[in-house]
């Protein structure tokens, strides 16, 4: 059968996870809990491998993230050839490790694309999520020095409960930055954010305010001309339907992480599946004959509630890394999902984050040491 008979689109977009390494300590990322345990990166002449197998299969854009991708010394060498193989390139940093003369470089490479993430509005609430007295200030010298270098930029803050509040504040930077596009992503509980979710879930109350206030914005700033895109991302705790998660499984995005493994979804390490090296396969045999990617594809490997649901085509079933950490089973339905027989699951979580009296401070920042400590516990 060739690979167009067995009706299987091939992956539009790759995110190439160069590195868990990362200068900063945010408490809601989504690498693994035991990234620590991982130290094997693919050599430049790998991720070159990798970058043209995709293009070759059909990929069109190709993500640089990580840990910081930054640290990655050869990192205008693959945004180069990225670039040279006809993909369109971003790169998603925290801006640590940004310098005016990496700009130019990564500019010369032919790089797009740039996102930077911040922790929040203020100088204090930043050090504290991040674990770094001086991240704020360089956040806002890059933003301000991407700006200058004609980049389209985005920026990138995940809302919790701890920042959600002062979203205007947030907003307000990002006009005063000049941001193209503005990704107000309330946390997705994954890796680091699912150990925290108690201390990071915001509350019913306080996503509806963050809701009001970004509409008002809008407003006001559609009414100054004013472009900017503010794109509000709500969690799917306080949904009744779960999302369709990538897009669908194996849909359209391949993940490779800094060791080669590749996953359908940034999260699917966790999960009690082989997934297939691009050491040992090439990216197209992984992607069409893996039994990783073929796992949870189409409809036929659904249990019900799924099975006879008429939403199916839109969710799903939603997210199978949710559904493996909340039930213990990838299989369920996304416990999201209020036909779900979990989703007391998700209901408890917001009487938790009701009642969440846990301090930034409190929270468990993802280093390395806290990884050792939660991988040794592991076995
Ligand atoms: Fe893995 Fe949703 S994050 S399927």
């Amino acid at each position: 059968m060739s690979l167009s008979e067995s009706g299987i689109k091939a992956p539009l977009w790759l995110l190439a996870e160069l590195t868990y390494r990362c200068p900063l300590q945010c408490p809601y990322c989504s690498n693994p809990l035991d990234f620590a345990r991982q130290q094997q990166e693919l050599t430049t002449e790998q991720w070159l491998t990798v970058f043209r197998q995709a293009r070759e299969m059909g990929s069109v854009q190709l993500g640089f993230s990580g840990g910081e991708p930054l640290v990655r010394k050869d990192l205008a060498e693959l945004i180069a050839g990225a670039r040279q193989l006809g993909f369109y390139t971003n790169l998603i940093t925290s801006g640590i490790g940004l310098t005016r003369q990496k700009l130019d470089t990564f500019a010369d490479a032919g790089l797009d694309h740039i996102q930077i993430s911040f922790q929040a509005s203020d100088e204090t609430l930043n050090a504290a999520l991040a674990g770094s007295e001086k991240a704020f200030h360089q956040k806002l010298e890059m933003a301000k020095a991407i700006k200058a270098h004609g980049y389209p930029m985005v920026l990138n803050f995940v809302l919790h409960r701890h920042n959600i509040d002062q979203i205007d504040r947030i907003i307000e930077l990002c006009i005063q930055l000049e941001a193209d596009d503005v990704e107000l992503a309330t946390c997705q509980f994954y890796g680091w954010a699912q150990l925290n979710r108690e201390g990071l879930l915001p509350t019913r109350e306080q996503i509806a305010s963050a809701e009001a206030v970004v509409k008002r914005y809008r407003e006001k700033m559609q009414a100054a001309g004013n472009l900017t895109n503010l794109l509000f991302v709500t969690p799917d705790y306080y949904e009744e339907r779960p999302k369709g998660c990538m897009g669908g499984w194996g849909a359209i995005f391949m993940n490779v992480t800094p060791d080669g493994l590749a996953l359908p979804c940034h999260s699917a390490r966790q999960l009690p599946i082989e997934f297939p090296s691009v050491l040992d396969n090439s990216l197209q045999h992984i992607w069409y004959q893996s039994f990783g990617f073929n796992r949870y594809r189409g409809y036929d490997w659904m249990p019900e509630p799924c099975r006879s649901c008429d939403e199916k085509e839109k969710d799903f079933g939603g997210c199978r890394c949710q559904a493996f950490m909340l039930t213990g089973n990838a299989d369920n339905a996304d416990p999201v999902c209020s036909k779900s027989e979990h989703h007391g699951k998700i209901l408890q979580a917001r009487r938790e984050a009701d009642c969440s009296e846990i301090k930034v401070s409190q929270l468990r920042f993802r280093n390395q040491k806290n990884s050792k400590v939660i991988f040794t516990s592991q076995g």
